[in-house]
């Protein structure tokens, strides 16, 4: 029999700092109103400055350790749209800084699909022989690249981290991830973008005190994400349900990428799902991009909704564009609030 990916541990950090709609409509033309039933956020983290992707990754890189049992990794996957530098990589100082020695690490860059890419990255090195335990983590600082004049933006994205550690182990084994699908359209690259501070574009290194240059910010196009994300998770998830062997009615939780409860609302109906089967955090943590699906896992644990033997289908999309897809029956793991604790809400 095959190999399999097996998860066996799980951990979130968000920075303490909370971000309420109402706060943000003090300084830019936005309402709570409009922020809430467009998105369905109703706050978001943002990370003090000073405070980088790898700080928070540490964070939930280490709640995952502890929750596995085991601090024995021997491979880090690090998900990430805001990585500490251009280069090198943010993975191989997560590793040092949680005592990993010399394992081996790297970043996966597909913005907010990183973390399904970076489940089958793991899932792949596991399968090979390449590693036996892997800790695979999704982080951003989205606050560090948010155009504060950008009101179709800076009300979506937070700030947090969270990580899984997958082990080597068998197909029937819950927690073993059962299939997955991936998928881009560079054609569509210009849809979310930072122009600025590639080889397309090189800094300019202007070292003078100032207003950045905007195109260092993140840009999006929302209306036309919104309709490829629709068609793109409902696709991809289809493509592993049916790998999986699994009818879309007999999933207990749709966890998708916390965009916008109107693009998972949207999913699950493609899918012909019940509504009420999709997993919900967004209001309180916003847009994380490759942080957000292990965010929503813990939250559905702490909530009392993602129980043991339950189907889960995991789906995302982002920038490049790319989406992608994984199926898994949740295992029985520590997420204690010591560990994962509960992202907190606002009143
Ligand atoms: O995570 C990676 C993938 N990202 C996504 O999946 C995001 C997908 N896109 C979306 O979720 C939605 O397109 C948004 C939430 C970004 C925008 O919602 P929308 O319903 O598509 O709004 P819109 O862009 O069509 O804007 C509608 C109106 C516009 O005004 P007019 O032209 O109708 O007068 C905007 O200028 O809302 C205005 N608007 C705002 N108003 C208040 C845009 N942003 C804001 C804002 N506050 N923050």
């Amino acid at each position: 029999m095959n190999t399999a990916a097996v998860l066996t541990g799980l951990g979130t950090y968000v920075p303490p700092r909370v971000v309420t709609n109402e706060e943000l409509s003090r300084t830019m033309d936005t309402s709570d109103e409009w922020i809430r039933t467009r998105t369905g956020i109703a706050q978001r983290h943002w990370a003090d400055t000073g405070t980088a992707t790898s700080d928070l990754a540490v964070e939930a890189g280490a709640r995952a350790l502890k929750s596995a049992g085991s601090a024995d990794v021997d491979l880090v996957v690090l998900a990430t749209t805001t990585p500490d530098h251009p280069c090198p990589a943010t993975a191989p100082q997560v590793a040092s800084r949680l005592g990993l020695r010399t394992v081996a690490a790297y970043d996966v860059a597909a913005v907010c699909s990183g973390f399904v890419y970076a489940l089958a990255c793991a899932a792949g090195a596991i399968a090979a022989g390449v590693a036996e335990r892997v800790l695979v983590i999704g982080a951003e600082t989205y606050s560090t690249i948010l155009n504060p004049d950008d009101r179709t933006t800076s009300v979506i994205f937070g700030d947090g981290a969270g990580a899984v550690v997958l082990r080597a182990g068998d197909p029937s084994e819950p927690g073993a991830l059962l299939a997955h699908d991936l998928g881009s359209d560079g054609s569509l690259k210009d849809l979310i973008m930072v122009p600025g501070g590639g080889s397309r574009q090189p800094v300019t290194g202007a070292a003078e005190p100032g207003p950045r240059p905007a195109d260092s910010y993140f840009g999006m196009q929302g209306k036309p994400v919104f309709r490829h994300a629709v068609t793109r998770m409902a696709e991809s998830s289809q493509a592993v349900l049916d790998r999986a062997g699994w009818a879309a009615q007999s999933v207990d939780w749709f966890v998708g990428h916390q965009a916008n409860v109107r693009i998972l609302h949207a999913v699950a109906d493609q899918l012909g799902m019940d509504k009420e089967r999709t997993v919900v955090n967004l209001d309180r943590v916003g847009n994380t991009s490759a942080a957000s699906i292990p965010l929503a896992l813990a939250d559905a644990v702490s909530d009392g909704l993602l129980a043991p033997g339950h189907r889960v289908l995991l789906s995302a999309f982002g920038g490049g564009v790319t989406w992608g897809s994984t199926a898994l029956v949740w295992p029985d793991i520590t997420t204690d609030r010591d560990i994962s604790p509960k992202t907190p809400r606002s009143s």
